[in-house]
C-alpha cells in the first residue's frame, strides 16, 4: 500500500513526512513523492492514500485526485468539498452549529473575466447599497477573498471610503467583508483526523515566521476546552482531516476567523519546531490508518441536513 504527497514550494514538511511513515516501518506500507502526466481513464491510480498539499493551485491535481477517490483513495483532504467550499458558507455553517463567527458579508465581484456586458448582471443592485454592508460589519472591518490564503487581498478598513478604497482592487475574486474582533488574545489550532488538536498562541501582529508563539496559550481552562470542542465541531462537520483554525478572543468569547485551511502552513520555520514534530507524527498515523484500512474513509458530511438543521 503507496502513501503519495502531493506538495507546493515547501521543503521542510514532504521529507520529514516520507521519512517519518517509511521509518515507521508498518508491514507493506511506503510513502513517496506522487508523479503524474497525464491520468487516462482507464489508469488506476496506485495510491491507498494521498495527502493533498497543493490542489488548490494546480487544477489538474484537483481532478486527478477525484479520479484517485473513484479507484478507491482516501484523500486528505476530501477533494470534492474543498472544490466546493468558501469562507462564506464555512461562516454559515458555524452559526448552525453554535460556534461563534463574526458579522459577514458575501459581496459580488468587483471583475469578470467573461465576456460580461451590463445586461448580465440585471439581477445585482447597483450601486452597492454601501452604507448598509458598513453598518453591519461596523469599523473597524476586514475585507477579504472568499476562497485564499496567505495573507493575499486581506485588507483591515477603518471607513467606509478604505472599505470601497479596497473592494475596487479585488478585480475577480469574491470578497467577504466582516466585522473586525479586537481581540484579547488569539489561537491558531492544528486539527489533524478531526481528532487531534494542538491549540497555539497566535500574534497576528508579528511578521510570517514569528506568529506562531511557543509555551503557553494564555487561555483559561474554560476557554481551551470550548476552543478544543469548536475545532472538533467545525472539522467535523467539513469534514477536513487536515485543516488549522484561528480564533480571536474578544471578552472571553472565542471568534473562529479562518478555519478554511485544507492545506495549512506546515513548514518548521514558520509553525515552530515543537508544532512541526507534534504536526508530522499525527499526520503520518493518519496516513498510516487509512493505508492500513484501521481507519475507514468517513462518509461524506450532509451539508444540507446540516445547514438546515432547525429550521422548518
Ligand atoms: N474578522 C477578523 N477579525 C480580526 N482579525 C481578522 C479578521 N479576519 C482576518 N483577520 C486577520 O487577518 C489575518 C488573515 O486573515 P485570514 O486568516 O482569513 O487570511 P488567509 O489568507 O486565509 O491567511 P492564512 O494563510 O494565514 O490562513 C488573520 O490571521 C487575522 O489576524
Ligand atoms: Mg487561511
Amino acid at each position: 500500500m503507496k502513501i503519495g504527497l502531493l506538495v507546493g514550494r515547501e521543503d521542510t514538511f514532504p521529507q520529514e513526512f516520507i521519512d517519518r511513515v517509511n521509518n515507521k516501518a508498518v508491514d507493506g506500507i511506503t510513502a513517496e513523492m506522487v508523479k503524474i502526466g497525464g491520468t487516462r481513464l482507464d489508469q488506476e491510480v496506485p495510491y491507498a492514500v494521498i495527502v493533498d498539499r497543493m490542489s488548490h493551485e494546480v487544477p489538474y491535481y484537483r481532478i486527478f485526485l477525484k479520479k484517485a477517490v473513484a479507484d478507491g483513495a482516501v484523500v486528505i483532504n476530501n477533494p470534492f468539498w474543498f472544490s466546493a467550499d468558501d469562507k462564506f458558507i464555512e461562516c454559515v455553517l458555524a452559526e448552525r452549529l453554535g460556534v461563534a463567527v463574526p458579522k459577514t458579508v458575501i459581496l459580488p465581484n468587483k471583475t469578470y473575466e467573461a465576456d460580461i456586458i451590463r445586461e448580465s448582471l440585471r439581477n445585482l443592485e447597483y450601486p452597492m447599497p454601501w452604507e448598509g454592508i458598513a453598518e453591519y460589519v461596523g469599523m473597524p472591518a476586514v475585507i477579504k477573498p472568499a476562497v485564499g490564503g496567505g495573507w493575499r487581498n486581506v485588507t483591515i478598513v477603518h471607513s467606509l471610503e478604505e472599505l470601497i478604497a479596497a473592494f475596487d482592487t479585488s478585480g475577480v475574486l469574491p470578497m467577504i467583508v466582516q466585522e473586525f474582533i479586537r481581540f484579547e488574545n488569539y489561537s491558531r489550532c492544528f486539527v489533524i483526523g478531526r481528532e487531534h488538536v494542538l491549540i497555539s498562541k497566535y500574534d497576528p501582529s508579528r511578521s510570517h515566521f514569528e506568529r506562531y508563539r511557543p509555551g503557553d496559550t494564555g487561555l483559561s481552562p474554560e476557554l481551551h476546552d470550548r476552543i478544543n470542542g469548536d475545532c472538533l465541531t467545525l472539522n467535523r462537520a467539513l469534514g477536513y482531516d487536515m485543516n488549522t483554525v484561528e480564533f480571536a478572543i474578544r471578552d472571553g468569547i472565542p471568534y473562529a476567523i479562518d478555519f478554511f485551511n485544507p492545506a495549512p502552513d506546515m513548514d518548521r520555520n514558520s509553525i515552530t519546531p515543537d508544532n512541526f514534530e507534534w504536526v508530522v507524527e499525527n499526520m503520518a498515523n493518519l496516513a498510516i490508518s487509512y493505508a492500513t484500512g484501521e481507519r475507514k474513509a468517513e462518509p461524506e458530511p450532509n451539508w444540507h441536513a446540516m445547514l438546515r438543521a432547525g429550521r422548518a
